[in-house]
């Protein structure tokens, strides 16, 4: 009808997540099954299922974001390893800083859980600098 406002079109956006995966098996099958794919997996990132090695460079390869949970919990021994207080200290960071510093430059998404308003703010300011190449490879090494 002339002079009538058009209804905007509505535009719907489905964003599917996947998450305690384990393997490959149930990432493929939803990928290669699902008309509208996932956006991102959420999953636990620790040593006994290899930090997800596989699971991420999969992720990596079809465009989902890996998100990873229980990144500081499961995983005192990376905090504590020399690759990452050594770089903590150069940037005058902690270490959780530093490892969340690196997973986000390494392509994963971290999420945090936090009480305190001190590691909030530290959980945020992870953007304001860069681990070198070499850095990077050293705390890598860490993730066996
Ligand atoms: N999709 C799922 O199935 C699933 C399952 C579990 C969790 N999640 C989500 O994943 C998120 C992460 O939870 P999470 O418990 O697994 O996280 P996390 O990486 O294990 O971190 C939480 C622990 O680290 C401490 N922490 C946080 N920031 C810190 C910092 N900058 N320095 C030192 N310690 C720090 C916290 O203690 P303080 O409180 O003392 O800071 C808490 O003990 C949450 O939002 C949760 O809802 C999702």
């Amino acid at each position: 009808m002339p002079g009538r406002m058009q209804t905007p079109t509505a535009a719907l956006l489905w964003i599917i997540r996947i998450g305690d995966v384990v393997g490959l098996r149930q990432p493929l099958q939803t990928t290669c099954a699902a008309r509208i794919k996932p956006a991102s997996l959420q999953n636990r990132f620790h040593a006994k299922t290899h930090y997800d090695r596989a699971l991420r460079a999969f992720c990596c390869n079809k465009n989902i974001v890996y998100q990873s949970f229980w990144t500081l919990t499961a995983d005192p021994q990376i905090l504590a390893a020399p690759a990452v207080t050594v770089t903590a200290e150069k940037y005058g960071r902690t270490p959780a800083q530093v490892f969340f510093r690196y997973l986000t430059q390494s392509g994963t998404a971290c999420l945090t859980g936090t009480s305190s308003p001190e590691h909030m703010a530290q959980d945020l300011a992870i953007f304001d600098f860069c681990l070198t190449a070499r850095e990077g490879e050293a705390i890598g090494a860490q993730l066996k």
